[in-house]
């Protein structure tokens, strides 16, 4: 039941405005007491040349449903307050009748690609790489319950004259047994060395060109050694995206589409878009903008001539609805070019092109730098937050079992949930300590708060008591409020897809899991009475909620903890 929805038209009868308009102007009243939704009658004022109370007075006189305990006008306003048994009684209904397919809804269809993680081998997972990582895979997420088909790539770095260099400094200092053994640190160690060593030594940047120019000419031990490089790194890269349970449908990296670039310049040649500016081939941007580098003066092209060929590709290849590239905000420049550039050539599916931008992680107060050799390991950063909370079950329920797991669950969620609560374009400051808590805005405590609900429902079951599923019958204020978010839930999911912002569910189920803590703390569950079944209804709907709000951020939700 859409008790908004009906308000509005409700509301329509009476006044001559379109219904869109009519759903905009509905307002939440600040103080609860006077109601659940209310119209403003001033807008029409004008029009009608009355003033706005007598029109309050009018709507409300004329209008009248079962579903609001009251519908009156206050001032210039006509307020309406939602009956509580009705409205818990149908959201309850609803939950439990669709489950985890609660929320689900039909806002497109389509292929929607969605560039993310994309980290560069070699070098280690930055947690910029991370942040694309984790607000990718809840946007693929929600984007699928909302009907699209999500496509997950991963369009590693794995191509440029970085690995050039990289193969110089393994033939100097390195060492098979030591890649085998931990593949990106000993890589990024000689990478480091081969940048510190070319200081005093040019020779070595002469070295780096020429294995660049071998790998590019197909010279096989250039080709075998990068090859290799790439390997082994993807498999250190597939470790932590296993921790953290996030999938991929392509690793199409920046090498696949070597071959792609040259049909590019040369289509961009035959519309006439391409001209030389200072011995580079350039696309114009308009008049105050800096133009667009699509070759070098050297003749080597560039990062955004591949993203052109590779977004060309994957339109032919998906023929997508959207696509979505989840890349940190200082990239935002790029992604301008790249709309811009392809929009020129005549694609207007560029319009459905997303630069969806974060901002940085930093650690106490500083920026995290892969260069200046400030980095944290991702691998260490979910080990610690996994010991962390291992430690905390141990001293809240030491006799937990599967133990391990729940740690897993809970230290990785936490490090996830903390990434993604705050909006996506804040910069914020990472303190393990802080995102392992089981208290405060943090994943564990909705984590704890599904388990207590579970735990609920466990002891209920002992007592032979089960949900009800139908004939609920509780009004209270503590239920009403649990349960007006829990309607709230497919709204919530409309926003976070339109806007692409994980973080609106985020605080949507930490404001779910507090009005649920206060009914724990005011209503007794378990007394045997004739409301007992319906009770447990609606903390077996809160699981619910609570669960699919945690899997569309990517998050487990363990039963006990
Ligand atoms: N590898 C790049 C980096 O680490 C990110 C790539 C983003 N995706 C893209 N299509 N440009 O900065």
């Amino acid at each position: 039941m859409d008790f908004k929805n009906e308000v509005v038209e409700l509301i329509a009868s009476q006044v001559d405005l379109p219904k869109e308009k009519i759903n905009a102007l509905i307002e939440r009243p600040k103080n609860e007491k006077m109601g659940d939704y209310a119209f403003p009658a001033f807008t029409l004022a004008k029009v009608l040349r009355k003033n706005p109370a007598q029109i309050a007075t009018d709507i409300a006189a004329n209008i009248s449903s079962d579903d609001f305990s009251s519908i009156k006008s206050v001032g210039p306003y006509v307020n309406f307050a939602i009956d509580h048994e009705k409205l818990i009684s149908a959201t309850l209904a609803d939950v439990l009748t669709k489950q985890n397919h609660y929320g689900d809804q039909k806002l497109g269809e389509g292929n929607v690609p969605i560039d993310m993680s994309s980290p560069n081998i070699a070098k280690p997972m930055s947690m910029g790489h991370l942040r694309s990582t984790v607000i990718g895979n809840s946007i693929a997420k929600t984007m699928q319950k909302v009907g699209y088909t999500p496509i997950k790539i991963n369009y590693l770095g794995d191509y440029g004259t970085q690995f050039g260099k990289l193969i110089a400094a393994y033939k100097h200092w390195g060492n098979e047994e030591d890649v085998k053994k931990d593949p990106i640190m000993n890589l990024f160690h000689y990478y480091v060395r081969f940048h510190k060593e070319a200081e005093t030594n040019p020779e070595l940047d002469n070295e780096g060109r020429e294995w660049f120019k071998k790998l590019e000419d197909g010279d096989p031990e250039a080709v075998k050694l990068w090859k290799w490089f790439r390997e082994v790194s993807l498999e250190d890269f597939k470790r932590i995206y296993k921790e953290l349970g996030v999938t991929f449908d392509s690793y199409n990296g920046e090498a696949f589409f070597n071959d792609k670039m040259q049909p590019v310049i040369d289509e961009l040649k035959d519309k006439g878009l391409l001209h030389e500016s200072r011995g580079a081939q350039v696309v114009d941007m308009g008049k105050d903008e800096n133009p667009a580098i699509i070759v070098k003066s050297d003749g080597t092209s560039i990062y955004l001539t591949r993203d052109l060929a590779a977004a060309e590709w994957r339109m032919k290849e998906y023929n997508f609805v959207k696509m979505l590239y989840v890349v940190g905000n200082e990239q935002a420049q790029h992604f301008v070019e790249l709309k811009t550039v392809l929009k020129k050539m005549g694609y207007d599916w560029s319009d459905e092109i997303h630069h969806i931008p974060f901002g940085l992680i930093t650690q106490g107060g500083k920026k995290l730098s892969t260069r200046k050799g400030n980095v944290v390991f991702l691998d260490q950063v979910l080990k610690d937050a996994v010991s962390l909370a291992k430690k905390q079950i141990q001293e809240k329920n030491p006799d937990l079992a599967d133990q391990d797991q729940v740690a897993h669950d809970v230290g990785v969620g936490a490090v996830v949930f903390h990434d993604l609560k705050n909006d996506r374009l804040d910069n914020f400051d990472f303190d393990l300590e802080e995102v392992v808590r089981f208290e405060g805005d943090t994943g564990p405590y909705v984590q704890y708060t599904n388990a207590r609900a579970q735990s609920v429902l466990r002891k209920a079951a002992k007592m032979g008591v089960k949900p009800a599923q139908d004939g609920f019958n509780l009004d209270d204020e503590w239920a009403f409020a649990v349960a007006k978010d829990l309607a709230d839930f497919p709204r919530i999911i409309a926003r976070a897809s339109d806007k692409f912002e994980p973080s609106i569910i985020a605080k949507y189920s930490l404001n779910l899991a507090k009005k649920f803590n206060k009914y724990y703390a005011n209503v007794r569950i378990l007394d045997q009475d004739d409301q007992i079944a319906s009770r447990l209804a609606l903390v077996e709907a809160t699981s619910i909620v609570l669960t699919e709000a945690l899997r569309l951020l990517g998050v487990n939700a363990p039963e006990e903890m």
